[in-house]
């Protein structure tokens, strides 16, 4: 019922040469993949090239970050409205890099889901606890607080349409992914949680995708889990061949 959303995050990675390279490659392997969605999210500067190589194919561009703003003097940002127009149809929002080195609360990305939704924008809104947050037994009240305030206004349609993707920091990047049993308390809590507070319909509707060191050998055991819509990929998304394999352990799983 839900369909799985598979996302490489490049993160600060890639020439346009090397997005064009690679969308190339990639629009030509998932040719016959079918019962996932496939989104790959490149640095700015390579997003409308990337876009334009995967016009055709079923792999949708996302951006990493937007600004909240619709326009003006802000230096350095880029509006939804901006993203839209290279090509993107997604945005990933909140990634704990983002919230860690850059500063942004559960507020200052609230605003930027709503703009990302004003301008038709899906949001990818990145959740999830840190070792210490873990350790001392807070999962779950981090979690509850980044949802509640993260996607505070919203209707119930909105967050049906938007992706949340839990991605517990201590296993971004570290190579110790989360294990089934993990993934799936905090999926299942989420859900539970959109359901006390945007409805039935909205937790039913909207995907929740595990991130941090997936790879192709984690992918089947994740996906597995009736709470688990798909997977944000950084490290193992830069290489097409093992993001490809990851969409395919994800498709031969689909539900
Ligand atoms: P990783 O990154 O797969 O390299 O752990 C995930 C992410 O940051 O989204």
């Amino acid at each position: 019922m839900r369909v799985p959303a598979i996302a490489a995050n490049w993160k600060m990675f890639k020439t346009t040469h090397e997005a064009l390279a690679y969308v190339r490659e990639l629009g030509s392997l998932v040719k016959d993949v079918s019962g996932v969605e496939i989104i790959i999210a490149p640095p700015f500067t390579a997003l409308a090239t990337a876009a334009e190589a995967a016009r055709n194919t079923a792999v949708g561009i996302a951006g990493q970050n937007m600004s909240a703003e619709k326009e003006g003097a802000f230096t350095g940002e880029i509006s939804a409205a901006m993203l839209k127009d290279a090509g993107a149809t997604y945005v990933i929002l909140g990634h704990s890099e983002r919230r860690k080195l850059y500063g942004e609360t559960d507020a200052s990305i609230n605003r930027k889901v709503h703009a990302a939704l004003a301008a038709e924008l899906i949001p990818i809104v990145c959740v999830g606890e840190t070792l210490e947050e873990r350790e001392g037994g807070q999962m779950a009240t981090v979690l509850d607080r980044q949802i509640k305030d993260g996607l505070d206004g919203l209707t119930g349609d909105q967050v049906g349409g938007l992706i949340i993707a839990y991605e517990p920091v201590w296993a971004i990047g570290t190579g110790r992914n989360a294990t089934p049993e993990q993934a799936d308390e905090a999926h299942r809590h989420i859900r539970t949680r959109l359901r006390q507070w945007f409805g039935a319909a909205a937790a039913d509707a909207c995907r929740i995708q595990y991130g941090g060191s997936v790879k192709p050998d984690n992918i089947t055991g994740l996906i597995a889990l009736p709470d688990v819509d798909g997977a944000l990929v950084g490290g193992a998304g830069l290489q097409v061949t093992s993001f490809f394999e990851i969409i395919r352990g994800a498709a031969s799983a689909a539900r």
